[in-house]
């Protein structure tokens, strides 16, 4: 798939089989997310890849993280939350480096991470996984970061579910440039 059709066409999708993606895949995706340009050339990006019992325990580490800031939820609460891992069969976690430079800014390391997950979003689609980058509370949780083997600072940018589509889901219409464009030639 040449690029201009994967960005075209790539969109999230949620919905996969539980189905192994093959390690070759996955370390394929990898290297497309580093590829990615970033300033200083210090690398930012952290990946840390979840399947099989890996994503049992990131779900007990939500809902344990969630029963302990939200002690009055109804247990059924931590039912669900211990099965948002498993909505599919990987699971790659996205962390970015904290600058230890004084040149190199942690905005632009962020930047530099988040276009390595668009490269690795693409890879995903054209390779024919379905993928969807999630944040929800988890990301900002220092618990879940803890466990992933983060510093409580260390911005986690998401964890991107991977796997192949259960269904192929119609990709939407998306809104042009033009209203979020200023020409400036003078
Ligand atoms: C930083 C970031 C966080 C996101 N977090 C979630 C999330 O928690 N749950 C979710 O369903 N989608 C999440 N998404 C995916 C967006 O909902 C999705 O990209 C958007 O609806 C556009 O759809 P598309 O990816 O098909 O173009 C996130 C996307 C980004 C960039």
């Amino acid at each position: 798939m040449d690029v201009l059709t994967a960005i075209h066409t790539r969109h999230s999708i949620g919905k996969v089989k539980p189905d192994p993606v093959p390690r070759a895949v996955i370390e394929k995706l990898l290297l497309a997310a580093v590829q990615a340009p970033n300033h200083h050339k210090v690398r930012p990006w952290r990946f840390v890849v979840l399947s099989g019992a890996a994503r049992q325990r990131l779900g007990e580490v939500m809902a344990a993280s969630q029963r302990s800031r939200k002690p009055d939820l109804p247990p059924e609460a931590d039912e669900k939350v211990r099965a948002l891992p498993l909505r599919a069969p990987v699971i790659i976690a996205v962390g970015v480096d904290r600058p230890t430079d004084p040149r190199v800014l942690e905005i632009e390391n962020v930047s530099a991470v988040a276009a390595a997950i668009q490269n690795l979003l693409l890879t995903a689609h054209a390779e024919g996984l379905g993928a969807i980058w999630r944040t929800g509370e988890w990301a900002y949780d220092p618990q879940v970061k803890k466990f992933l083997g983060f510093e409580p600072e260390q911005h986690l940018l998401g964890f991107i579910y991977l796997g192949y589509p259960e269904v192929v889901t119609e990709h939407p219409p998306r809104p042009g440039f033009e209203d979020r464009t200023v020409w400036m030639e003078e």
